[in-house]
């Protein structure tokens, strides 16, 4: 996340460490993972999913030791419906951290039952840049990184390398 990520200041541009290569090699964190899975069901019974009946709770792990946690919010116009990624994401991006180069480093998503649900994909981008591609996400078969789940991304570098110049 760095300066330029939810940790920090509100960016001006794209943290420069984002993207599917993610964070620079490090140890990998030391992440609670019932801990987290319990703070995404909590998450998920305090959704609102009245039309599709599928509650859907997201904890994500922060370096400086917060777990921040999201639900789906659904609407009579359907397509307004929030995912739970959704707002961890926002509440990310809002919370203030304890550390300002805090990264998100692992996040969990379940239904209701409490058992992991793969992130859809607007949620995977989502995700991307607010973790990288080394963010570890949690499936029933273990941690994955999220670079293997959205594999050849569009990031922000494909932004700054391909946008149109003005004729010369
Ligand atoms: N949902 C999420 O919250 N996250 C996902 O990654 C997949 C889908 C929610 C949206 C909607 O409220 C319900 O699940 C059914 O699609």
């Amino acid at each position: 996340m760095g300066s330029a990520g939810p940790g920090g200041r509100p960016p001006q541009t794209p943290p420069p460490g984002h993207g599917p290569g993610g964070r620079p090699p490090q140890t990998p964190p030391i992440i609670d993972w019932p801990a987290l899975r319990a703070a995404a069901t909590a998450a998920a019974s305090r959704a609102y999913a009245p039309y599709s009946g599928l509650r859907v709770g997201a904890a994500g792990q922060t370096s400086d030791g917060r777990i921040i946690v999201g639900c789906n919010v659904e609407n009579a116009s359907f397509g307004l419906t929030l995912c739970a990624e959704c707002g961890l994401v926002s509440a990310l991006h809002a919370a203030a951290p304890a550390d300002e180069d805090a990264a998100l480093e692992a996040v969990a998503v379940v239904a209701g039952d409490g058992e992991p649900l793969l992130p859809c994909g607007r949620c995977r981008q989502l995700l991307l840049e607010a973790g990288g591609g080394a963010l570890l996400v949690d499936t029933a078969d273990g941690p994955v990184e999220l670079k293997v789940l959205l594999p050849a991304a569009f990031t922000t570098s494909d932004l700054a390398e391909r946008r149109e110049r003005e004729p010369s």
